[in-house]
């Protein structure tokens, strides 16, 4: 990576760090916002079934933008709405992108957070790194902390959200659930409607949910109910709980996004490793964000050698797959392939669009020149191939199924197939 793009990057992550760091400062019924329910017979099915499932979307001021924009969703005619030139086949294209985020403006409103996603922008940037398919996750509803109402109606309201953008442009877009933990029965209820009936492909959980780490006992009925599913994990901004005040833990003058968010990932999946949870729930895969931050360094310290460590290792080698988000194939990839994790396990993730179109370009440029894969692996097995990560390992993680034992679990693998190639939607989930 060229220091110009270090700096680039740099800059981009401060300011999205700055602007994260103002957050927390509204209410959820501020009346900043207009609390206009649309009239639209979409939001008010969406409005009543979130009723059903104990979630009042009309108390919550963010809920009138939130559902605009579903409305919006849900009413848009791809052809009349987009030039042809980005509707072009993508078909033979060599990834899946697994790590990039969906930031509508009336959830940055909340956040305070102006990073925008743009439908035409992020299209063409799929166009130009050769990415047949985005897979969205925003892993952070839990902008008012102790709020469980705000952060379940968040919750919901993301993930109808990402269903109505994923319904409006099916090839192109899928979605993970986001999830409102700590708040665990309302968190197995999320799951499950969004898994069975929004055809969410996997949930997304983030390194810390108001301070709780993935391990922890309390989230242990939250993880035995959610069988056969891919979680997606993705680091936040660390919190301790003071008091019953959340303090933001970043002991350092840089934002967490420069390095906090590599120890997040670390501190989590040590805590889903010590606590057991990774080796227990034997039917969950794991997508480990940005090649597993600094998990990889500490496993020597952290893990003594014995049953346990052997467990964790067969789990990160056989049910863990790694994106490759950020500028992680220049130096980092060493180390993790180091633990004998085969390259077919990696993954590729941009992380648009808190990472910029020339930055994913630098990254991609990066991959094709890392020293840790030969060309073989950086082409296999698909012929077409430019660089990184290849499709084929996409579908790895959907055939997942194949690998349990002692019998061949087709119905999970054909759901899979069926959900990822986005033939079904609803479907009946074993959660
Ligand atoms: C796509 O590639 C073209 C040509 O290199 C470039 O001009 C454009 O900025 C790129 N757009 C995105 C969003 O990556
Ligand atoms: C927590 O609250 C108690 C009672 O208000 C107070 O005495 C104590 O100093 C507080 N502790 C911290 C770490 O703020
Ligand atoms: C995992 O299983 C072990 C052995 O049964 C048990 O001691 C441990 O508490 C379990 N941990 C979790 C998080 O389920």
């Amino acid at each position: 990576m060229k220091p110009s793009h270090l700096y680039a990057l740099t800059l981009s992550l401060f300011i999205a760090a700055v602007a994260r760091s103002k957050q927390q400062s509204f209410s959820p019924t501020n009346d900043i916002f207009s609390n206009h329910i649309p009239d639209d017979p979409v939001a008010r099915t969406i409005v009543s079934r979130a009723l059903a499932d104990g979630i009042d979307l009309a108390a919550f001021a963010f809920s009138g933008p939130a559902l605009q924009e579903i409305v919006r969703w849900s009413h848009f005619e791809v052809s009349s709405e987009l030039p042809d030139s980005l509707l072009q086949n993508l078909e033979g294209a060599t990834k899946i992108d697994v790590h990039v985020h969906y930031a509508p403006n009336w959830y940055g409103d909340i956040r305070q957070d102006p990073t925008e996603w743009n439908l035409e922008e992020h299209l063409e940037l799929m166009a130009n790194q050769s990415i047949e398919e985005s897979i969205f996750s925003v892993p952070n509803p839990n902008i008012f902390l102790g709020d469980e109402g705000a952060t379940l109606a968040i919750a919901r309201l993301l993930n109808e959200n990402m269903a109505a953008l994923a319904k409006a442009l099916p090839l192109r877009f899928k979605f993970f659930a986001t999830i409102p933990l700590p708040y665990v029965h309302a968190s197995i209820t999320e799951a499950q409607y969004a898994l069975e009936s929004l055809g969410a492909l996997g949930v997304a959980l983030s390194s810390n949910h108001e301070g709780h780490y993935l391990g922890d006992r309390l989230f242990t009925p939250f993880f035995s109910a959610l069988q056969n599913t891919i979680i997606f994990l993705h680091p936040n901004e660390p919190l301790l709980e003071v008091n019953k005040t959340f303090v933001k833990a970043n002991p350092t003058a840089y934002s967490p996004v420069i390095a906090e968010f590599y120890f997040e990932t670390a501190r989590t999946i040590l805590d889903l490793a010590l606590s057991q949870t990774l080796t227990n729930y034997t039917s969950l895969d794991f997508i480990m964000p940005h090649l597993g931050g600094a998990f990889p360094a500490i496993i020597d310290r952290s893990m003594a050698p014995g049953a346990l460590l052997d467990d964790v290792m067969a789990a990160l080698r056989t049910r863990c797959w790694w994106d490759s988000a950020g500028f992680t194939y220049s130096h980092q990839l060493g180390g993790l392939l180091a633990y004998n994790i085969s390259p077919s396990f990696l993954l590729y993730g941009s992380d648009y669009p808190y990472i910029s179109p020339s930055l994913v370009d630098a990254s991609a440029n990066a991959m094709a020149k890392s020293p840790f894969l030969d060309e073989e692996e950086k082409q296999k097995p698909n012929k077409h191939l430019d660089e990184g990560p290849t499709k084929l390992n996409q579908f790895h993680m959907y055939r997942a199924s194949m690998r349990i034992p002692p019998i061949f679990d087709r119905r999970r693998f054909f759901r899979c197939f069926l959900r990822c190639t986005g033939f079904i939607l609803p479907l009946q989930n074993t959660l």
